[in-house]
């Protein structure tokens, strides 16, 4: 039977991560994948991630199933956390459920929509988060692309973007981007996000939001604005987020997948299929990371903590963000720039041919995908130099 396979090259993102590990040459800097790290180039845990796995360890009673949609106190933390004091909550219009991750909130919600309407069109932004498409594809949906990025500008399409969706129709979905669009870093304004739920209430298409870096941006909620408008404005809507970035939690695997319906009765209905998905790939989320998230977020003393951890977190890649432009000025580096200052959270594109991104692995060992999309957590005072030094040579 597997004689019939022919292998697959590794993912464009986590295949990095092996290359870097096996590289000797102390200078190494890793922008590949998007995880954060401290100035010393570690990815801490959390002082309120442990003071609650501590909590756990001596109050959890029983490691019995749980259920699909995992542990209701998370659920229902979670929805708060993202969608505030909103009337989707007062209505009982939303139905969160617990998943592996925000990989595993995206592929539940992409099995519910194909359950919807098998086959359905799904427009992404040109580009996207690299494993969108393959994930999405899997679920049997048919992936579309609208315009999002200007490579040569360094700034957003919005009138082209407007244009593709205006030509969306109702039984479509379109995927947007939270905050922190990943791997552009360039995210709609206010404005532009009104624009872009007037066109959804008008055209009736289905918004997917993809959350995956609430508070890497400017804060909780004002990295929530889009979600929490187009909730208000939409009967329905999908929406995954994830723990992963903005509590550390990453191989904890957990994230939350949203539904949210026209009433009550479309809402129940919606989430009984939700559960049959769940049921039907892994069956039932993995507790402990909810665990952690539902112990900070329900205690007043872990929640604070967890806020200015996270805030140091957002600050310093904005910093770091500075610390490579002015870096790059001082290089003599003539090219501007100045846009990666204006972007927001985890990503930027450097700007630079594949060949440039492999040269700069090749001889420098800083690594980065193959598109130049840089992970600014990775800088730190010790290494931007060196890093701005080596960008200067291969310019
Ligand atoms: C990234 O884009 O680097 C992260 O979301 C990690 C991943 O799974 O790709």
């Amino acid at each position: 039977m597997f004689g019939y396979l022919s292998a697959l090259p590794s993912d464009p993102i986590l295949g990095l991560l092996a290359k870097y590990r096996n590289d000797e040459n102390p200078n190494k800097i890793d922008l590949g994948v998007g995880v954060y790290k401290d100035e010393s180039g570690i990815t801490p845990i959390l002082d309120c991630v442990k003071a609650a796995e501590n909590f756990r360890f001596t109050n959890e009673e029983t490691k019995v199933y749980i259920g699909p949609t995992g542990s209701p106190l998370f659920n229902d933390e979670m929805t708060k956390l993202i969608f505030a004091e909103h009337k989707v909550i007062s209505e009982h219009r939303v139905r969160t459920v617990s998943t592996p991750g925000g990989t595993g909130a995206l592929r539940v919600a992409a099995e519910f929509l194909s359950s919807c309407k098998p086959g359905a069109t799904i427009w992404v932004s040109d580009p996207t988060w690299a494993n969108h498409t393959g994930l999405f594809t899997a679920a049997g949906l048919t992936v579309k692309t609208y315009p999002y990025y200007d490579y040569e500008n360094k700034s957003l399409k919005f009138a082209e973007m407007m244009a593709a969706l205006a030509n969306v129709g109702k039984d479509d979905i379109v995927l947007l981007h939270a905050c922190c669009h990943n791997p552009s870093g360039m995210d709609l304004n206010q404005q532009q996000w009104q624009q872009v739920v007037a066109l959804a209430v008008e055209n009736k298409f289905t918004p997917f939001i993809d959350m995956a870096y609430q508070g890497f941006g400017d804060g909780l909620d004002e990295d929530a604005y889009g979600v929490r408008l187009m909730a208000e404005n939409v009967e329905e809507m999908v929406l995954a987020s994830s723990c992963s970035k903005n509590f550390g939690l990453y191989r904890e695997r957990i994230g939350a997948c949203s539904i949210i319906g026209k009433d009550v009765a479309s809402a129940d209905i919606a989430n009984s299929v939700l559960l049959s998905v769940v049921r039907g790939i892994y069956s039932m989320p993995p507790a402990h990371g909810a665990a952690i998230v539902e112990t900070i977020l329900s205690s007043d003393e872990l929640r604070q903590q967890w806020f200015a951890e996270l805030t140091v977190m957002r600050n310093r890649i904005n910093g770091n963000r500075k610390l490579l432009v002015d870096n790059l000025i001082s290089q003599g580096v003539s090219r501007d720039f100045g846009f990666i200052n204006t972007q927001k959270g985890m990503f930027s594109f450097l700007g630079i041919s594949p060949e440039q991104v492999q040269q700069l692995q090749d001889d420098y060992s800083i690594y980065m995908v193959d598109s130049s999309r840089m992970s600014i957590a990775g800088i730190s005072d010790d290494n931007v130099e060196y890093l701005a030094q080596s960008i200067a040579k291969i310019l």
